[in-house]
């Protein structure tokens, strides 16, 4: 068995695919951000995109990516043994059944904060009750965010990890995305942010992403 824990999961339920309210389970999200900085832009959106996941009747465990405290990948050190912050980065990934992602984006690309840590996830093999780390992955339901300064919000590193999540890890990456652009205009002083459309297009992904857990669950 490779994620479990939904109360009453199943296809039974019904669903409109405009709507999250009539969701029979509560799925569980996991929601991070591709960032550690501190003050991180993409972390308050991940901050944000909680909140109103909770709200939406998702339970979620929100990460910081930094404190798994994982070194740069390394044959030598996963030879040695496996870092904790990996284990429990499978754990979380087998006990969830969908994954939001508010990632910077870097010369176009996504965070090596953010590859780095997937790659490790990728890692752990399959050893009692615990899945394969590839396994534990393949089959969530994943939301990509991003914010940025800059005018595209983080838009073009959405295409390269679209691919990683979907076509590396075998996540199913929900076709809806959000961008934040002129991230350090964009929130109040409460973490919200101040964009009508902007609210919108953060909620049209998680409804996604929660419609597409409960039904893969
Ligand atoms: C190496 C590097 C490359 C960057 N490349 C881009 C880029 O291609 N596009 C962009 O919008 N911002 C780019 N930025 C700026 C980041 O978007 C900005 O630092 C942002 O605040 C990082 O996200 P955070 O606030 O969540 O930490 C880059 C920053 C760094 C350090």
């Amino acid at each position: 068995m490779r994620r479990r824990g939904a109360a009453g999961a199943g296809r039974s339920m019904e669903y409109s695919p405009e709507s999250s309210e009539n969701l029979a389970m509560k799925p569980r999200l996991l929601i991070t951000a591709g960032s550690a900085r501190e003050g991180s832009y993409n972390k308050a959106l991940a901050r944000f995109a909680a909140g109103r996941a909770r709200a939406a009747g998702a339970e979620v465990t929100e990460l910081d990516l930094g404190a798994l405290g994982l070194p740069l990948y390394d044959a030598a050190i996963e030879a040695a043994a496996m870092p904790a912050g990996a284990l429990e980065l499978r754990r979380l990934f087998a006990s969830h059944q969908g994954f939001i992602v508010a990632a910077p984006e870097y010369n176009a690309f996504p965070t090596p904060l953010l590859i780095n840590a997937l790659d490790w996830a990728s890692r752990p093999k399959a050893e009692g009750e615990h899945p394969a780390g590839l396994v534990a992955m393949a089959g969530t339901a994943a939301g990509m965010l991003s914010a940025s300064p800059g005018a595209l919000g983080g838009l073009r590193s959405q295409i390269f990890l679209r691919s990683f999540l979907s076509v590396s890890l075998g996540m199913l990456v929900v076709p809806e995305t959000a961008t934040v652009p002129l991230a350090h205009q964009a929130f109040d002083e409460a973490g919200g942010l101040k964009d009508a459309r902007q609210v919108e297009a953060v909620e049209r992904v998680l409804r996604s992403v929660m419609r597409s857990a409960a039904v893969l669950a």
